[in-house]
């Protein structure tokens, strides 16, 4: 296996196995750098979000490196204030003026229920959006369409008027966090599980456990969490805007995790604390 390696999502369009993170990549210089360094690692899949503020920075890195569009996978999600059919129509639009292509590979919902639409028309907002994203897929914009931070309760919303079940569920998953309701979920419904924050945001590094296991491994603490998202069949995002880290977070195809160390960290909880309720969420 590589970085290049796929899954398939349900409507058979083919996915890298590995993405690359640009939560918290300043715009401008950093992601102009940092999205340079990952291609040139050979990482061909990219996840950002409106949210991100990045997209024209990595649009515009993209655009530079001169790699054929074909050969990327590049995901966006739509932002919290754009809960309705019009507004997500114009941020499909404008992600795609953004990161200066015509198609997406992929777009998420980002939240199912924040802050901005939470009030009693919610569930029918999230139908309406979710019913502007199908449309932008059947007239090409996107590839395949998904969701991010989604329960179970969340798809039943989907499911009374959805012609598309979701292809992707993009969630927090790491050592010692991950939802197994929804993993279960998912799995039952054929939506791929991409793990997002899988070096639990930079606080995964000191933890006993993953330390003992990367050092009799002589591997980083990142390399084994990126490895376990991987032996779960999990498509791992991981995140750095440092040159040696992106490059060290791409070496996870040539060891393997035996079955006691797998139960090692799938027994860890909490030590990244747990991922936020999107039904609570504060934006
Ligand atoms: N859908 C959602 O709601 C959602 C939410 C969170 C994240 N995400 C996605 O998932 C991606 C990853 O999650 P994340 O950004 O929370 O963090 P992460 O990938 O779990 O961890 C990133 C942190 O670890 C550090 N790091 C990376 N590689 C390292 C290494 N080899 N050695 C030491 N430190 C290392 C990074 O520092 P430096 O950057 O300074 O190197 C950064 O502080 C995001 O960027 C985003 O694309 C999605």
């Amino acid at each position: 296996m590589s970085l290049i390696d796929t899954y398939q999502l349900s409507n058979d369009v083919t996915i890298p196995v590995v993405g690359f993170g640009t939560w918290q990549t300043p715009n401008g210089a950093v992601a102009n750098f940092a999205i340079k360094a990952a291609l040139a690692s050979g990482y061909r899949h990219i996840d950002t979000a409106e949210m991100y503020g990045n997209e024209q920075s990595i649009g515009k890195a993209i655009k530079e490196t001169g790699i054929r569009r074909n050969s990327l996978f590049i995901t966006s999600k739509l932002n919290n204030h754009a809960h309705n059919y019009a507004a997500a129509t114009a941020a499909i639009d404008q992600s795609l003026q953004d990161l200066q292509t015509d198609y997406l590979d992929l777009f998420l919902i980002h939240w199912p229920n924040p802050k901005p639409a939470r009030d009693e028309n919610w569930k029918k907002s999230l139908q309406d959006t979710w019913r502007a994203l199908e449309d932008a897929y059947k007239a090409g914009k996107l590839r395949a369409i998904g969701v991010s931070n989604f329960k179970p309760h969340h798809f039943a919303i989907l499911e009374q008027t959805q012609t598309i079940v979701p292809m992707v569920n993009q969630i927090r998953i790491c050592p010692g966090d991950w939802d197994t309701e929804t993993i279960e979920y998912c799995r039952n419904h054929n939506i791929l599980l991409e793990a997002y924050s899988p070096l639990g945001t930079g606080k995964i590094f000191t933890d006993p456990t993953m330390k003992e296991i990367a050092a009799a491994k002589k591997r980083t603490v990142a390399q084994i969490c990126i490895r376990w998202s991987l032996q779960h069949n999990f498509l791992p995002l991981p995140k750095s805007v440092h040159e040696d880290r992106i490059e060290n977070n791409t070496h996870v195809f040539d060891f393997e995790l035996t079955d006691t160390e797998m139960a090692k960290i799938d027994a860890l909880d909490g030590i990244v604390g747990y991922a936020s309720d999107p039904d609570k969420v504060d934006f």
